[in-house]
């Protein structure tokens, strides 16, 4: 999807359809009563008639609307004009423009942003979050309906794919900010696009040599970018005990996935980022419940989150060095998987009592956190779905945010704000750590069934202890698993890419 930012009439924009902000009580602004005056006064009408009421969330269509010449007129609400909309509001409204704009026929849209008042946010901020919203809820996932099948052939499917949208100001040209703001959001959504599009595959599609594959596809679009992969052999060959002993239960062989992207100067200490890679998770010999088990295609949401990460910083090519990490395997309960019980000497050389080989993603985890050390990390942020734990904690609102360093942690937490996209403070307080006690082995993977999003967290801090790191639990936020949002969401991308425009002095 295309998008642009310009100064343009709304009476003479030549679109399949203009969207105008109308606020509540009848009230016109200035790029509303342009729009008045070319129809004849039609918003004055509707507002008369009743139909117009310029609450939040109200997104009224009119089709052909005369005067116009635009196909057709969205007048969205923006609620009372004497307060500017909190950034929760200014997102309803949106939403709702957005779901007006999928619904109908169209290939390209004009929306204007003159009378979109925030609060608290710069005005870049309107800019970025309409691209955003309107490419989150435009994305489809059909690559995998048949042509003539139900999907495809559907009406809903056939419809003219919405391909370009302007953000339009009928009252000036934009700033410089606002059209930087345009490229950033672009890169958000295109990385965005690739996080959901990789959860949304299936998994006997996506494996790990799959991931591996997309990763060197990656690196041959930029010289910018380096890709190395690791196979099982030499994942075990290295001492990577516990990642091997994950991967070892499936015929599909584990893969560590490295892309190192190069915008910085040489000596530039790189930001790593380290993705959980669990194409599946049945959880092994500690076997999960049938219910719902397809949604552990999702394991791998982490991964890709990096995956997207890369290509939006590719896209904006950020004068920083980025290096992404993909641990890489499937969980499955295979002859020679590891069984409760097994102990595994990881990377750092402590050693790990498997007692549930459900709880894997911290254990290909621990490793590849070990093992990038080697990069001398400004920073290094795990992201991953490790807990169900989380879900019960956080719901689907909130990433849960662990971290050895409060600048990095007060970082995301603000990136995340900025975009639409939170996390929330946990804690990686020492007392949690000795539920990870074990009588045979340095640890148990393990803390029982208290805090179990916080126990997983303090097991990853035993093995980023030489560097300033942050731990993202997605397992709530990566997907959702209902109707009519049902997918992957693309989460945390924008509150990472975030994090590194904030970094590299955007
Ligand atoms: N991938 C799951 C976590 C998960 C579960 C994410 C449900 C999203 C929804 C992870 O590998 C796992 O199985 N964790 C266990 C840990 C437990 C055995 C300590 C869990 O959360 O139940
Ligand atoms: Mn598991
Ligand atoms: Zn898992």
């Amino acid at each position: 999807m295309q998008f642009s930012i310009k100064h343009l009439d709304p009476a003479t924009a030549r679109t399949d359809c203009l969207v105008v902000g109308v606020h509540a009580d009848g009230k016109l602004s200035a790029a509303a009563e342009q729009v008045d005056r070319a129809t004849g006064g039609l918003l004055r009408k509707l507002a008369k008639q009743g139909d117009l009421k310029g609450t939040v969330k109200q997104a009224l269509v009119i089709h052909q609307p005369a005067g116009l010449k635009a196909a057709r007129l969205v007048l969205a609400g923006l609620g009372s004009a004497e307060r500017a909309l909190s950034t929760t509001e200014a997102n309803r409204v949106l939403v709702s423009v957005a779901n007006a704009l999928k619904g109908m026929p169209l290939t390209d849209a004009v929306v204007l942003l003159d009378d979109l008042a925030v609060d608290g946010v710069s005005e870049a901020w309107r800019v970025r979050e309409a691209i955003k919203t309107i490419d989150e809820l435009t994305y489809r996932f059909d690559q995998f309906k048949s042509k003539t099948g139900k999907g495809k052939s559907t009406k809903a499917g056939k419809a003219p794919q919405l391909a370009a949208v302007t953000l339009g100001l009928a009252g000036r040209q934009p700033h410089a900010a606002e059209k930087r703001a345009v490229a950033e959001a672009e890169a958000i959504c295109l990385g965005r696009r690739l996080t959901r599009d990789l959860g949304n595959l299936p998994p006997n599609v996506c494996h790990p040599s799959y991931l591996a594959q997309r990763a060197q596809q990656l690196g041959r679009e930029t010289k910018k970018l380096k890709v190395t992969v690791l196979d099982e052999k030499q994942i075990r060959a290295m001492g990577m005990g516990a990642f091997a002993s994950v991967a070892q239960g499936s015929d599909q062989p584990g893969k560590l996935i490295a892309m190192e992207y190069k915008g910085g100067k040489a000596g530039d200490k790189p930001y790593v980022f380290v993705g959980k890679g669990i194409t599946f998770d049945t959880g092994g010999i500690s076997i999960k419940p049938g219910a719902g088990m397809d949604e552990m295609k999702y394991d791998m949401c982490g991964a890709a989150t990096v995956f997207g990460v890369m290509r939006a910083v590719v896209a904006l090519k950020l004068p920083v060095n980025v290096v992404g990490v993909i641990a890489a395997a499937e969980n499955m309960p295979g002859s020679n998987a590891s069984r409760p019980g097994d102990i595994v000497t990881t990377l750092s050389g402590q050693t790990v009592e498997i007692l549930n080989t459900d709880a894997e993603g911290r254990l290909v985890l621990c490793d590849t956190l070990t093992w990038v050390g080697k990069y001398k990390p400004k920073t290094v942020i795990d992201i991953a779905t490790l807990t169900g734990a989380c879900v019960v904690a956080l719901g689907n609102q909130a990433h849960g945010l662990y971290s050895n360093n409060n600048a990095l942690g007060d970082a995301l937490v603000k990136a995340g704000q900025e975009g639409n996209d939170r996390a929330w403070p946990m804690p990686l307080w020492e007392e949690y750590q000795e539920q990870l006690d074990s009588p045979f082995a340095d640890m148990a993977n393990i803390g029982g069934p208290r805090a179990g999003s916080v126990t997983a967290a303090c097991f990853l801090a035993r093995f980023t202890r030489d560097y300033t790191w942050a731990h993202l639990d997605i397992a709530g936020t990566a997907w959702h698993s209902h109707a009519p949002y049902k997918g992957a969401t693309g989460r945390p991308v924008s509150l990472l890419v975030q994090y590194l425009l904030d970094a590299s002095g955007h």
